[in-house]
């Protein structure tokens, strides 16, 4: 048996566990939540890594989409009250995080309610603009393949949002791509181009920054940034920005 066993399986009991609530909302919702938990390497390395931290309770997901992050904290919480079912190297997650999730698409927020909308403690799933929502008092905000939907200036205006809504000790997962990496980044532009004309957004996701510019911008506005690369068995250039507030002196 290889040493990476014990931790496969608690994976597999965590993927049952955070998609099952995805069944009753249809066939898409389903065959989706666990195509996109099982194969994105982004949910696994945020679980692994202890990347979302114990004390984070207040969680803002920003363009959740059918709001499968709001599922996976349920179910990483429900392993933990289980005896030996939370791997002793995986570090711990929330007991019981706040969630709210910001989606601009009503069909996707429809589907979060009718999959995850159950979950205790109950999320909140918002149909906004990210660019214009309220962002509530946070610990941890967590933004997966959005920002690129919105020019640069709205970028960082999402951004310097997040930062006055992120409390003490506050963190931002931030997943983007690297434009640097030519050849990734334009595999995942036309892919998101091809999905969002099926889904009917308005808008093609096009407004791509380099790696650089992405953590002198968070630098800049008062994090202090780490990025792991986070597209492991896609073809893509995405990377992972961790992004902890500064502590003021
Ligand atoms: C590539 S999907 C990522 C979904 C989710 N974060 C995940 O990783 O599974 C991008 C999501 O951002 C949403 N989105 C795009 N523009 C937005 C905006 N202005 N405000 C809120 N959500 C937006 C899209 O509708 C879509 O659900």
């Amino acid at each position: 048996m290889s040493e990476q066993a014990p931790t496969d399986a608690a994976w597999r009991r965590l993927h049952e566990r955070a998609t099952e609530p995805y069944r009753k909302a249809g066939n898409f919702a389903w065959h989706f939540a666990r195509g996109k938990l099982g194969r994105d390497p982004v949910f696994r390395g945020l679980v692994e890594r202890g990347l979302i931290g114990e004390a984070r309770g207040r969680v803002v997901d920003i363009g959740c989409g059918q709001g499968l992050f709001a599922s996976l904290l349920s179910a990483m919480s429900a392993m933990q009250a289980q005896p030996g079912e939370w791997p002793a190297s995986w570090p711990a997650a929330p007991k019981a995080a706040r969630y709210t999730g910001i989606e601009l698409m009503p069909k996707d927020v429809a589907r979060a309610q009718a999959s995850a909308g159950h979950l205790q403690p109950t999320p909140r799933f918002v149909c906004a603009d990210m660019c214009k929502a309220e962002l509530p008092p946070s610990d941890l905000v967590v933004i997966l393949d959005v920002l690129h939907y919105v020019d640069l200036e709205a970028q960082e205006g999402v951004l310097r949002r997040v930062r006055v809504a992120l409390q003490p000790g506050g963190r931002l997962l931030l997943r983007v791509g690297d434009a640097a990496s030519r050849r990734g980044f334009a595999i995942s532009q036309w892919v998101d181009r091809t999905v969002t004309r099926i889904r009917g957004h308005r808008v093609s996701p096009t407004w791509g920054r380099t790696l650089k510019d992405w953590m002198a911008l968070l630098e800049r506005l008062g994090f202090s940034v780490q990025s792991i690369p986070m597209s492991e068995g896609t073809p893509f250039a995405n990377v992972l920005l961790v992004a902890d507030l500064k502590e003021v002196e």
